[in-house]
C-alpha cells in the first residue's frame, strides 16, 4: 500500500481496505515513522465511556519525525519561509537544519527555566517562526502545550492558563497586524492578575515596544537562547501521552480544552496532508489560519514537518497594505498550493479583481478551503481569478476535536462539485443520522454526521473533565461520534456538509459559542438576559445577533449597545462582537424555560411570518412584539 494515493482508483482500494482492515491499515501507515519501540497493540477503544488508544505501548518523540529525521537528506531545505506583516521588512527562510537547532535549543531554555515532561505550557505569540519554536520545544521535552489564539482578551487567556494549570507563558513583547498593535505581554500581564500558577514568562522581542518585566517571574527569550546548550535529546514519549491541549467552543458554557495525543495525531496529521494536498517535494505549501486555531497546528506546524514540506508563514492579514497583499505573497514566495478560509475569499472577492490583476499567480498548481461552508459564488470567483481553472479546490471539512481532515477531495485526483467536501478520507467511517438516531444508508438523504469508528486523530478528551468529552460528543447517539454538523449525502454518494446543528456559530472561520457571548453580555449590570443567534453575512459567513433584555433603568440605549460590545471584547476577543444587538422585552421560551433559538433565528433573517408552532411558548405574543421592531 502506498502512503500518497494517486488515482481515484487508488482512493477507492485504500478506503475500503481501510475500513474492512483499521487496524492492518492505520500499522501500515504508521510504519513510515520512527519509533523508539513499536505498538503492542493498534487499537484499543470503546465510545461509551469514551476510550480511544491507538499505538498503545508505543515509544516515540514527535519532533524526531519532524526533524531528525529529516537532517540526513532535508538539512539545507527550507522548512519555514516567513512574509512579515510589513512587506517592506526582509523574510526569513529557516531550513531544517535550522529549526532543528533552535527546538533543541529552546528546549534547553525551557529546561532550565523549570518546565518538566507533562508540564502544560501556553503559548500566546505572534505568527513568527519562534511560535512553530516554542510548540516543538514543547513538544521535544514533553511538556505539553496549549496555544491561544493572540486575538484573545486577557480574560480568555486567564480562563485557559487556569483551567490547564499552566505552569509557564511563552510570548512576545507586541505584534503589528495590519497597522493596528497588539500589545501581547502586557495582555499576558492583565491575565496573570487572575492566576497563580504561573512561574515563568518569556518574551520574545518581536518590535522593540515598551514592555514592564517581572523581575521575578519574567525572562527575555534572547538572553535565556544565548545561555542554553545546543544540544537536547529528545523525551521519549508514550503514543498516548498528551501532545496538545486547545482550546475550542460549544454549545454550552465555557470553551474546552480538547486534548490530542502524540502517536495517533502525529499519523493522522502527515498522512492527510500529504493525501489531501499532494504534496511533492519541492512545493510550495501556504496556509494562511493562524497557528492559534487548529488548522493551523496541523497544516503549518505538525503535518507539513512531519512531511518534510516547505510552508510559507504568514505574520500579516490579506487586506494589509490592500487587498492585494495574499496575492503579492503567493506572487513572490512562488506558492504551489494556497489554503486559506472561505471568509478571506468572500473579502478579497468583494474588493475586487483589480487587486489580482497584474499579479502572477502560475506557480499554484492546488487550492483549499476550510473552517465555514463554501458558497458557490466564493468557490467560483476562486477558481477562476486564483486557479485559473486549472487548479483543484479541496473543500477540507474537519475540526478541532478530528485532528485533520476527515472529508475533502485528494487534490487532482478526487471530482470536485462546489461547496461538496466530496469523500471520506481512508479510515473514517461517517454515518448520517436522524433525529431517532437511526443511520440513514443509501444516497440522497440528509440529517447530522456522526463518525461510527475511531481514527488516530480523535480527540481523547477535554482537559480535566472527561464527563464533559463523553456527553459533548459520545452521548448524542449511541455508539458514535457526533460532530455537531448537518450533512447531505447526495445521489451519487458525495457529502456536502450544511453548517451547525447547534448552538455553535462560525463567525469569519472563528468558532464561537453562543453561550459564551451570552454570558458576556449578561454581566453588564443593565443586562437582564440576552439570546444570541447567527444571521448570514456576506462576508464573515455567520454574524453574531444579540436579543437583550435590559433592565427599566436603561436611558440610553446607544450608550448599553456600545458598552455591550466593549463588554464581548474584554470577556472573549474582539472577534465575538454582536453585530446587531435589539432590545425586548422579553425572549421566546418554552413553558420549561428553553428558549426557542429557532424563532429568533427566523427573526434575524426578516423572516417573521412562518415563525412555525408558537404555541407552546409561555408567552406567545412576545414573538409579535419582537417582530415589530424588526419591521
Ligand atoms: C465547520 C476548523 C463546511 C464545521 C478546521 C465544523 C466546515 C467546524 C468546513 C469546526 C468545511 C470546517 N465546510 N463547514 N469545509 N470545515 N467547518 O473546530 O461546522 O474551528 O464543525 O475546526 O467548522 O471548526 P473548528
Amino acid at each position: 500500500m502506498n502512503y500518497q494515493i494517486k488515482s481515484i482508483e487508488e482512493y477507492k482500494e485504500t478506503y475500503k481496505y481501510s475500513i474492512e482492515n483499521p487496524e492492518e491499515f492505520w500499522a501500515e501507515i504508521a510504519n513510515n515513522f520512527i519509533w523508539h519501540k513499536k505498538w503492542d497493540k493498534v487499537l484499543e477503544w470503546n465510545f461509551t465511556e469514551p476510550k480511544v488508544e491507538w499505538y498503545k505501548g508505543a515509544k516515540l518523540n514527535i519532533t524526531e519525525n519532524c526533524l531528525d529525521r529529516h537532517l540526513e537528506k532535508l538539512k539545507d531545505k527550507t522548512a519555514i519561509i516567513w512574509e512579515p506583516n510589513n512587506p517592506e521588512e526582509k523574510t526569513r527562510n529557516i531550513t531544517y537544519g535550522e529549526l532543528h537547532k533552535d527546538v533543541c535549543r529552546f528546549a534547553n531554555v525551557l529546561k532550565n527555566n523549570g518546565v518538566k515532561k507533562g508540564d502544560r505550557i501556553c503559548i500566546y505569540m505572534p505568527m513568527i517562526p519562534e511560535l512553530t519554536v516554542a510548540i516543538l520545544a514543547c513538544a521535544r521535552i514533553g511538556a505539553i502545550h496549549s496555544v491561544v489564539f493572540g486575538g484573545f482578551s486577557s480574560k480568555s487567556i486567564a480562563d485557559r492558563i487556569v483551567d490547564a494549570q499552566c505552569s509557564m507563558v511563552i510570548t512576545a513583547d507586541g505584534v503589528y497586524r495590519g497597522n493596528k498593535l497588539i500589545a501581547l505581554k502586557n495582555i499576558v500581564d492583565e491575565a496573570l492578575r487572575n492566576c497563580n500558577t504561573i512561574k515563568k514568562v518569556i518574551v520574545y522581542k518581536r518590535i522593540g515596544n515598551n514592555v514592564v518585566m517581572n523581575n521575578e517571574t519574567d525572562v527575555w527569550w534572547h538572553d535565556e537562547f544565548e545561555k542554553a546548550d545546543k544540544i537536547c535529546a529528545a523525551e521519549i514519549m508514550d503514543a498516548e501521552d498528551m501532545l496538545f491541549i486547545l482550546y475550542t467552543s460549544g454549545s454550552t458554557g465555557k470553551p474546552k480544552g480538547v486534548v490530542h495525543t502524540i502517536a495517533g495525531y502525529m499519523v493522522f496529521a502527515s498522512y492527510t496532508f500529504a493525501n489531501v494536498f499532494q504534496y511533492e517535494s519541492n512545493e510550495i505549501f501556504f496556509c494562511t489560519a493562524d497557528i492559534g486555531w487548529v488548522t493551523g497546528h496541523t497544516y503549518i506546524v505538525y503535518g507539513p514537518l512531519l512531511t518534510g514540506a516547505t510552508c510559507l508563514m504568514f505574520e500579516g492579514i490579506p487586506t494589509y497594505p490592500d487587498a492585494g497583499r495574499l496575492w503579492q505573497v503567493v506572487e513572490k514566495h512562488k506558492v504551489n498550493t494556497l489554503y486559506t478560509a472561505p471568509t478571506a475569499i468572500r473579502s478579497l472577492m468583494q474588493a475586487g479583481i483589480e487587486f489580482v490583476n497584474g499579479k502572477n499567480l502560475d506557480t499554484l498548481k492546488k487550492l483549499g478551503s476550510v473552517g465555514e461552508p463554501i458558497n458557490e459564488e466564493a468557490w467560483h470567483w476562486y477558481n477562476t481569478n486564483i486557479g485559473k481553472g486549472k487548479c483543484p479546490i479541496v473543500d477540507t471539512w474537519w475540526q478541532t476535536e478530528t485532528g485533520g481532515i476527515m472529508i475533502s477531495p485528494l487534490a487532482g485526483i478526487t471530482p470536485t462539485i462546489p461547496s461538496f467536501a466530496m469523500l471520506p478520507l481512508p479510515g473514517i467511517q461517517l454515518a448520517i443520522v436522524n433525529t431517532q438516531g437511526e443511520e440513514l444508508k443509501g444516497n440522497d438523504v440528509s440529517g447530522d454526521l456522526c463518525i461510527k469508528f475511531p481514527w488516530p486523530g480523535i480527540l481523547r478528551t477535554t482537559y480535566g473533565n472527561h464527563e464533559r468529552c463523553r456527553t459533548n460528543y459520545f452521548a448524542t447517539y449511541k455508539n458514535m461520534y457526533y460532530t455537531g454538523d448537518g450533512c447531505i449525502r447526495d445521489i451519487n454518494g458525495y457529502y456536502r456538509i450544511t453548517g451547525r446543528a447547534d448552538d455553535v456559530l462560525k463567525v469569519s472561520g472563528h468558532r464561537i459559542g453562543t453561550a459564551e457571548v451570552e454570558n458576556a453580555i449578561d454581566l453588564h449590570h443593565n443586562v437582564i438576559e440576552s439570546a444570541v443567534v447567527a444571521f448570514p453575512h456576506n462576508i464573515k459567513g455567520q454574524g453574531i445577533y444579540a436579543f437583550v433584555i435590559c433592565s427599566n433603568e436603561t436611558k440610553d440605549f446607544e450608550k448599553l449597545k456600545s458598552e455591550i460590545t466593549n463588554l464581548v471584547s474584554e470577556e472573549i476577543g474582539s472577534f465575538a462582537k454582536p453585530e446587531r444587538i435589539q432590545f425586548v422585552n422579553g425572549l421566546p421560551k418554552t413553558r420549561s424555560g428553553k428558549i426557542m433559538r429557532r424563532i429568533l433565528r427566523k427573526i434575524a433573517v426578516g423572516e417573521t411570518e412562518n415563525l412555525g408552532d408558537t404555541t407552546t411558548l409561555l408567552d406567545p405574543a412576545i414573538v409579535e412584539e419582537i417582530c415589530k421592531v424588526i419591521l
